[in-house]
């Protein structure tokens, strides 16, 4: 069973450590989550206290509402589309960095910001590491295809369920007006293949399967661990 305290601590040290990674002048792409978010806090404070010179990404309304209040300087990917460095949160991440995101339903935002920067690092607590991937894929879809869409990730295997909003008064909606399906397909053997073939199902937007990882700052018990990509 997870310990809730030392799991937040653990999110905490993770997001701080990776917010030393930024620069005077880059331009950095803000993730979305709870992890994530201590990265964003912390980076207020070097622009506070350090005069720290940068722009900021962000990747969902959430994480635009955090950077602001943090006096972070924002612009988007149509004026900077090469982002030097890009920090996120994440569901899982297996021993080959292959990872699952989505959880805050940003996934298909986070994707394109990630795939825009030179490099792109993962914070997460050691809950979320694992040998392979088993969190439900959050599938990102436009509200007119869900009932196709569902019914072909069936045909992938997988047990599709409509991310339903906190108060259960109807589907979440996206930051880009679509529907969220988290698909359980048990344990994913081959991840890469899994995201193609969901990838080409019609209505689908973008999934939550992530293969482009360079490092993944973890947070463990004994301290920092620093994996990079071989
Ligand atoms: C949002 C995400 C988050 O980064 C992921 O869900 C992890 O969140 P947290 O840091 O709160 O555990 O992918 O779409």
């Amino acid at each position: 069973m997870k310990d809730a305290s030392s799991n937040s601590a653990a999110k905490k040290a993770a997001g701080e450590a990776a917010a030393e990674l930024v620069r005077n002048g880059m331009v950095v792409g803000l993730g979305t989550g709870s992890t994530v978010a201590w990265t964003i806090k912390r980076l207020g404070e070097r622009v506070r206290e350090e005069d720290l010179d940068f722009c900021g990404v962000p990747t969902s309304f959430q994480a635009e509402q955090l950077a602001i209040e943090s006096n972070i300087r924002l612009t988007s990917l149509n004026q900077h589309p090469v982002l030097d460095l890009a920090i996120d949160g994440a569901d899982q991440v297996d021993i080959n960095l292959m990872v699952i995101k989505g959880g805050g339903a940003a996934h298909t935002r986070e994707k394109v910001v990630s795939c825009s920067a030179k490099w792109f690092v993962i914070v997460a607590d050691q809950s979320k590491f694992v040998e392979r991937l088993t969190w439900p894929v959050p599938v990102e879809v436009i509200p007119i295809a869900f009932r196709l869409t569902g019914r072909r990730l069936e045909e992938l295997g997988g047990k599709p369920v409509l991310r339903q909003g906190l108060r259960k008064d109807g589907p979440v909606i996206t930051d880009n007006g679509n529907f969220v399906m988290d698909v359980d397909f048990g344990t994913i053997e081959d991840p890469r293949s899994l995201a193609a073939k969901i990838s080409l199902i019609p209505g689908v937007v973008e999934h939550g399967i992530f293969d482009n990882l360079d490092e993944l700052y973890l947070a463990r018990a004994g301290g920092m661990e620093r994996i990079k990509r071989a």
